[in-house]
């Protein structure tokens, strides 16, 4: 898993594709002011999710801690801007994390993913500039798992 911190002129470079995208996108838009519609929620016990199909456990690295999975959560790479509080996922997804706090997560819907995964992704901040960037893809028989 990457984690990179970048400065904010290279976070800018990075995202200045994905801006003049939004021009000619909306859907990008909605990406970007979806966090507030979708609250975030404390984690329990170390746990990220657990799965409704058949109870697997994921800790907030995405390891499973209790089957039937046994394979972690897919992680996605990421760059941290600090300056705006923000994360570009897999160089193409931005993603406004000031409203997350540390030991919280939050998820995107597959539509809300740009493609990058198509059951959606889990967002857990462990620190303020330390992410875990996961697949809501359940390892075990592909459910989707979604945050407390
Ligand atoms: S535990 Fe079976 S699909 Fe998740």
């Amino acid at each position: 898993m990457k984690k990179n911190k970048i400065s904010r002129k290279e976070f800018i470079s990075k995202t200045s594709k994905v801006v003049g995208g939004m021009v000619v996108c909306p859907a990008v838009l909605a990406i970007l002011q979806s966090c507030d519609s979708n609250p975030a929620s404390s984690t329990q016990n170390g746990l990220i999710s657990i799965c409704p199909d058949h109870g697997a456990k994921f800790d907030t690295d995405g390891n499973p801690v209790e089957g039937p999975a046994t394979a972690p959560l897919q992680s996605y790479n990421y760059v941290f801007d600090q300056e705006n509080n923000a994360i570009l996922i897999e160089d193409v997804l931005p993603v406004d994390v000031s409203d997350l706090s540390v030991e919280s997560a939050i998820s995107l819907e597959a539509s809300q993913t740009q493609g990058i995964d198509g059951s959606g992704i889990l967002i857990y901040r462990k620190t303020d500039s330390d992410f875990n960037v996961l697949s809501r893809l359940c390892t075990h028989a592909g459910a989707v798992v979604g945050p407390f």
